[in-house]
């Protein structure tokens, strides 16, 4: 049994998926949030190209383990982790904690706080939205990578259900991932889209420099990462500096992105919600304190994206971003 905590735009994704394929699913459900699950009905995600995936309305359940949940899937913020650790308490015998989230801190985090408790990541490759109770927008193709030593079981799990399911070695493509959410916090400030990032002159000059600064520092540390696209770094940096709108047909064609499509820091913003920006270009400021290299770029766009007054964001425009990045 599977326990899905989380049904916000990643966690409704999985939850259609897996309940469309018949996998034994329960929903958490909060106290807070019971009778507006019980009112939707059902799952929904509507996808590209203008089909809806429909599901029925999973067991709601009030625990986050019963004796018999083999997996508790968790598809919360950063921010919500340790109040799911927290009223999680004493893990079942068996269970096995799945991270969906972003960044590369909520593993730590998990065996730190539950160590008896195996913690595996799921790297989320696919954009969603979260439009209302269970109901969500998919704006790519529905991918999603499990380490090649994580799970067997939870690998069949995942089989079969319409989700892309790639492998990786260790947390590089956790660490591939950050890199690319990099410019979450680019678009957050200007409010763009994917296409905005990766077509715009000065946000792809941003993105390139804020891109560079993370590699040489996570390269610098010995850390494995691997990119989601089919190009090494350099090539991907050639790419964005001189490839014009290339960079975002190639994303288009491999992701199946929308043309509006946006990061979810963008709606994080938008809703006035506090964003994972710490655990994201965050992480690379703290790597490289601790290698006694500043990393200034994502240092500024933390600062940046940390004073935004939540109530009444401003949005910079792209060139007043790369001013204030003095690139
Ligand atoms: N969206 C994407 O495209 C995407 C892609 C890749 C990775 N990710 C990562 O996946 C994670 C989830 O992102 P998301 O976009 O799905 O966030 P989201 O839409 O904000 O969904 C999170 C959901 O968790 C709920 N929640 C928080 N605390 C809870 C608790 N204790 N019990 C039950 N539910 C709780 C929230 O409800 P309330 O708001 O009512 O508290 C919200 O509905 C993040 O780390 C994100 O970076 C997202």
């Amino acid at each position: 049994m599977i326990t899905l905590v989380g049904a916000g735009a990643v966690g409704i994704t999985l939850a259609c998926h897996l309940s469309v394929a018949g996998r034994p699913l329960r929903l958490y459900a909060r106290a807070k949030d019971r009778a507006a699950f019980e009112q939707a009905g059902r799952l929904r995600l509507e996808r590209p190209g203008g089909r809806t995936l429909e599901a029925p309305l999973p067991p709601l359940t009030e625990r986050l383990a019963d004796a018999d949940t083999r997996y508790l899937l968790i598809a919360t913020k950063f921010g919500a982790l340790d109040g799911v650790i927290d009223a999680l308490g004493t893990p079942p015998p068996g269970l096995s904690l799945v991270s969906t989230l972003n960044g590369v801190r909520a593993l730590p985090r998990l065996r730190e706080c539950l160590p008896q408790t195996p913690a595996l990541a799921l790297t989320i490759m696919f954009n969603a939205q979260h439009l209302g109770p269970l109901h969500a927008q998919l704006t790519t193709k529905p991918a999603v990578i499990l380490a090649d030593e994580g799970d067997q079981a939870l690998r069949g799990l995942l089989q079969g259900t319409g989700l892309a399911l790639g492998r990786s070695r260790g947390e590089e493509a956790c660490w591939g991932k950050l890199l690319i959410n990099l410019a979450n916090a680019i678009g957050a400030l200007t409010q763009s889209t994917f296409r905005d990032l990766l077509s715009e002159p000065n946000l792809r000059r941003i993105f390139a420099a804020v891109l560079e600064e993370a590699v040489d520092r996570i390269e610098a540390a010995g850390i494995a990462y691997k990119l989601p696209m089919p190009l090494p770094h350099a090539a991907y940096r050639q790419l964005l500096l001189r490839g014009g709108p290339l960079t975002w047909w190639l994303a288009r064609l491999k992701n199946g992105l929308d043309d509006g499509a946006y990061p979810s820091m963008v709606s994080d913003i938008r809703a006035g919600r506090a964003t994972e920006v710490r655990q994201l270009n965050g992480e690379i400021v703290a790597l490289g304190e601790r290698l006694s290299w500043p990393a200034p770029l994502n240092a500024r766009l933390l600062e940046l994206v940390e004073a935004l007054d939540l109530s009444s964001p401003a949005r910079l425009s792209p060139a007043e971003l790369r001013r204030q990045l003095g690139l």
